[in-house]
């Protein structure tokens, strides 16, 4: 199952569009694609339990009870992932940054190992504004993939001046993840 984590509330908008387009390109390839958009789930923000660290670091696990435990499985399990993301001053969106946030506390010093060690994530940031802010946006979330121990494949900044054809990069990526085009990390 290759996963991919949408992050936007506008339900035929540009990241829904994104997260669309690579599901198509994982099914082409043969793969199995699970989107999961978490704009509406039960997903709190990080709390900053404790002295900072919280428990989350010792424990692997999040003190609140919502979605973000699905998400560690799913995420674990996934052959590969991508995170599609509205731009939002700059940034991820809100929804977004909680998934990251949080997962990122779980798993970065999880003495199990992270669960998206080794994994390739596609980066997908949609701006449907100015266009600005795309790069930061992407920058957050490679950043992100380097403290998980994930693989950041694609940086894809799509925007509505380029929308078709970049609607097609992300299918063909979520064709080559499939097909393992891939680089690995030794
Ligand atoms: C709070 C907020 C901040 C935004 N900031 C930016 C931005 O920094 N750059 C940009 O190009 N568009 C920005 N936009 C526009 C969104 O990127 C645009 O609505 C985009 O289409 C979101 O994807 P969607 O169609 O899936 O909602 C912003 C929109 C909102 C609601």
């Amino acid at each position: 199952m290759y996963l991919i984590i949408t992050a936007s509330p506008n339900k035929d908008g540009l990241t829904a569009a994104c997260g669309h387009a690579a599901a198509d390109g994982i099914s082409a390839a043969g793969g199995k694609a699970e989107v999961v958009d978490i704009s509406e789930a039960k997903l709190a923000p990080c709390y900053v339990c404790g002295n900072g660290w919280g428990t989350c670091r010792a424990a692997g696990k999040c003190v609140v009870d919502d979605i973000l435990a699905e998400l560690q499985i799913k995420v674990k399990e996934c052959e590969g992932l991508f995170l599609v993301t509205p731009v939002y001053w700059g940034q991820p969106s809100e929804r977004m940054k909680y998934f990251l946030d949080r997962f990122r506390r779980c798993e970065a010093m999880n003495q199990n190992g992270s669960a998206a060690a080794g994994k390739n994530v596609n980066l997908v940031a949609a701006a449907g504004g100015s266009g600005n802010g795309t790069a930061t946006c992407l920058v957050e979330m490679e950043n992100w993939t380097r403290h998980v121990g994930a693989i950041p494949q694609e940086r894809i900044g799509v925007t509505r001046f380029n929308r078709e054809p970049t609607l097609k990069v992300i299918e063909d990526a979520g064709k080559r993840m499939v097909k393992g085009e891939y680089f690995a990390r030794k």
